[in-house]
């Protein structure tokens, strides 16, 4: 089947045709992150009205570049929550015009089911029941993958997401946003752990998550170290690092971004490999924005060696947002016969 999928539920305008639900022919994105960086975070309006700008011209694309003709699409997907709103009414109402137009049909897809069948794109060995990770900038859970129709959440976080709580400290350090990856850059540059930082819920059988104190505990870090770098020029309200100090502060940061990023990783790799003892599981799939993540990709890859499973990641670009990974489960869901009629509406909470 040749699927159209669409992708808007948060900063990424993302369409994708898809054969099968395996081989991706094409797969465009539009970032808005220099749009939302000065902001520190995405701002929903802005967010919404950059879809409206762009979404026609990503999809004419994604078509383009599959070398597949609107006549000849079979179905389309489309996102349709968790996300933001007003994001993901504009990629429903594009899918929405287009399926009426086509007269084919279209499905709404659960944002997370999307990063779930990911993994689908480029392995074909997925042994049912597994167990999956899903770590985004909105989500942190763990997942049992029953078949491909089932999937049960077995632990969630009772606060922040693990890619929110990257992006925040990531902000806390000045280091600019999205925080994921600069984090893994400034980790690198980490020299000793002098910084330790708390790991909660860490008790046996308790498959849930909480990074708020983590978050809090960076915080009183950095005020400590700002406390002590800074001085007050005059004639400027923010307290500024002193030359004198500037090195010594750079090699904190640096530090504290590998002590943070290794409570983060320590966390999701007990959990992991506890919901697959638990399950006895063979195979941890690993999905979202955060399983970009090169430590905890290492992480969890050796855990999977002493604990006798196989950790397996998306490339890169798919762990991220994209319409691949909705089309891939448009695929699915269709291929079922599940579909919606055009009344459907965007949920942001799902
Ligand atoms: O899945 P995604 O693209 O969007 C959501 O559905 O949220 O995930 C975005 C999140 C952001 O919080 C970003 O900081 C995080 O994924 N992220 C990373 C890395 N790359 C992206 N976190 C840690 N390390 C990375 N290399
Ligand atoms: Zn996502």
């Amino acid at each position: 089947m040749l699927v159209l999928g669409i992708e808007t539920s948060c900063d990424e305008t993302a369409a994708a045709v898809v054969k099968d639900g395996r081989e991706i022919l094409s797969n465009v994105v539009y970032s808005q992150i220099e749009i939302h960086k000065e902001y520190g975070g995405v701002v929903p309006e802005l967010a919404s009205r950059k879809h409206i700008e762009k979404i026609s011209v990503v999809i004419d694309e994604a078509m383009v570049g599959s070398g597949v003709s609107f006549s000849e699409l079979q179905g389309i997907g489309v996102t349709r929550g968790p996300g933001l709103i007003g994001s993901l009414l504009v990629g429903i109402s594009a899918a929405k015009g287009l399926a009426l137009a086509l007269g084919i049909p279209i499905v709404g897809v659960n944002h997370l089911h999307g990063h779930l069948s990911a993994i689908q794109l480029e392995r074909e060995d997925i042994a049912f029941p597994a167990v999956a990770l899903a770590v985004s900038g909105g989500h942190t859970s763990l997942y049992l993958l029953k078949s491909p129709l089932e999937f049960d959440i077995i632990g969630k976080t009772r606060d922040d997401a693990a890619g929110e709580a990257f992006d925040k400290v990531a902000k806390l350090l000045g280091l600019g946003y999205p925080g994921g990856l600069v984090i893994q850059e400034r980790a690198l540059l980490s020299r000793n752990s002098k910084f330790k930082f708390p790991r909660a819920l860490m008790e046996p059988n308790n498959l849930d998550f909480s990074f708020s104190g983590l978050k809090t505990s960076v915080l009183r870090q950095v005020e400590a170290i700002t406390g002590t770098h800074r001085e007050r020029r005059p004639g400027s309200f923010h307290p500024l690092v002193s030359e004198e100090h500037r090195h010594e502060h750079e090699q904190a940061v640096s530090d504290i971004a590998g002590a943070f990023q290794e409570a983060v990783v320590d966390v999701l790799m007990y959990k992991a490999v506890m919901a697959v003892k638990m399950n006895n599981c063979s195979q941890l799939i690993v999905c979202g924005g955060v399983a970009a993540n090169m430590r905890l990709r290492e992480s969890l890859i050796q855990a999977g060696v002493d604990n006798h499973f196989e950790a397996i990641f998306p490339s890169i670009e798919l762990c991220t947002d994209n319409a691949s990974m909705i089309a891939a489960r448009a695929d699915f869901l269709l291929s079922q016969g599940i579909m919606d009629d055009l009344s459907f509406d965007a949920k942001s909470r799902w």
